[in-house]
């Protein structure tokens, strides 16, 4: 009854990894360590290998009797995806497949996938549900709406069950700021206010404060990853239990303005945030947020933590680790 956890050395991986062991359940980690920290699994059994190694997966899967796999490996820069799409072909859709098929010939039939909200493009109604259409607006996104397709036949033609989630953004570390995100990865909003307010950056730029909302900046759902990583156990309970495949939104339900998250770390931090208003930036949708009725009624889940409770924890782990896990 172990759980294959790949990519499970990064920042949402890792979290999920901590509450997996938390509740007694086995795991083993599949992660390249490319963009990975064996920090962050605070001591979680690691191997250290390829998705795309076919017997190196399947010799994991017989050896350790894996029953489940969460696949969280793959690259997600939009903007390199633009450049380097092949890069993201290989490891997000064909390293997939390659996943698969091993799990598959050591006989593994659950998997819980990494999707996300971008799947959607620029949403024409929010809040976003899950019939709204695909519409991937970069190579990136197009991988994750690719591998839904591709996972949905392996349903039909090898019984593989799958649960495909759909994050908004993932933000926030753990309570106790032990674990949280490598800010010299992301391109994410929350890490940028963070290092600027920490004067590790300059001012955050907020592309355009005209948009036709309460503030006039874009408005986005974010999720806190430990709220993220309660979906996944939830997903993997519901295929053991011989629930179907499924694609589920996982988001708060709640939209946040660019100048909410600023306000919110000024009253968490105590200090000024840092930022200039510049032009809108091609391809930002103005407006995003999760309908998250069918995640409630499929898994009985529903977000624990707003904005403010991710900004603080944000905070504790950024302001305490500046230089992430070389800290
Ligand atoms: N962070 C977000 O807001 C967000 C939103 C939507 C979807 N997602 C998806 O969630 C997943 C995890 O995101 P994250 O923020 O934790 O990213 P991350 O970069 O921190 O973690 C990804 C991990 O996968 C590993 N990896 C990459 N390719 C691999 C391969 N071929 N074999 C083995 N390991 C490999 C990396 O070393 C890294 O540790 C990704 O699939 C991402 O696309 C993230």
């Amino acid at each position: 009854m172990t759980i294959l956890v790949t990519g499970g050395a990064g920042y949402i991986g890792s979290h999920l990894v901590r509450t997996l062991r938390s509740l007694e359940r086995d795991v083993v980690v599949l992660d390249t360590l490319e963009l990975g920290h064996e920090a962050a699994l605070l001591g979680a059994e690691l191997v250290v290998g390829d998705i795309r190694d076919r017997e190196l997966v399947v010799e994991l899967c017989r050896s350790r009797g894996i029953t489940s796999v969460v696949h969280f490996a793959a690259y997600k820069n939009v903007g390199e995806s633009m450049l380097e799409p092949a890069k993201y072909w290989r490891n997000n859709v064909a390293g997939t497949v390659e996943l698969v098929e091993a799990m598959l010939a050591a006989g593994v039939r659950h998997l819980v996938f990494s999707s996300s909200c971008s799947v959607n493009g620029t949403p024409a109604v929010v809040p976003v549900d899950e019939d709204a259409p695909l519409s991937p607006e970069s190579v990136y996104a197009e991988t994750k709406a690719m591998v839904e397709k591709i996972l949905r036949w392996y349903d039909v033609t090898r019984e593989l069950r799958s649960v495909s989630l759909r994050y908004f953004n993932a933000a926030g570390a753990s309570e106790d700021a032990v674990i949280g995100e490598d800010w010299s990865q992301s391109l994410n909003l929350i890490p940028l206010v963070m290092k600027a307010t920490l004067g590790k950056r300059p001012p955050v730029q907020v592309f355009g404060d005209d948009y036709p909302t309460p503030d006039g900046t874009c408005i986005r759902d974010y999720i806190h990853v430990d709220d993220l990583a309660d979906a996944h156990v939830r997903a993997l309970d519901h295929l053991a239990e011989g629930g179907g495949t499924v694609s589920l939104n996982v988001g708060t339900g709640i939209g946040s303005s660019v100048l909410d998250v600023i306000r919110a770390t000024e009253r968490v931090s105590g200090r000024a945030v840092p930022y200039e208003v510049v032009g809108r930036r091609a391809g930002d949708p103005v407006s995003t947020y999760a309908d998250p009725a069918r995640i409630e009624a499929v898994l009985g889940w529903r977000a624990t933590k707003g904005l403010d409770e991710i900004v603080a924890s944000a905070w504790r782990w950024h302001s305490t680790h500046l230089d992430g896990y070389h800290s």
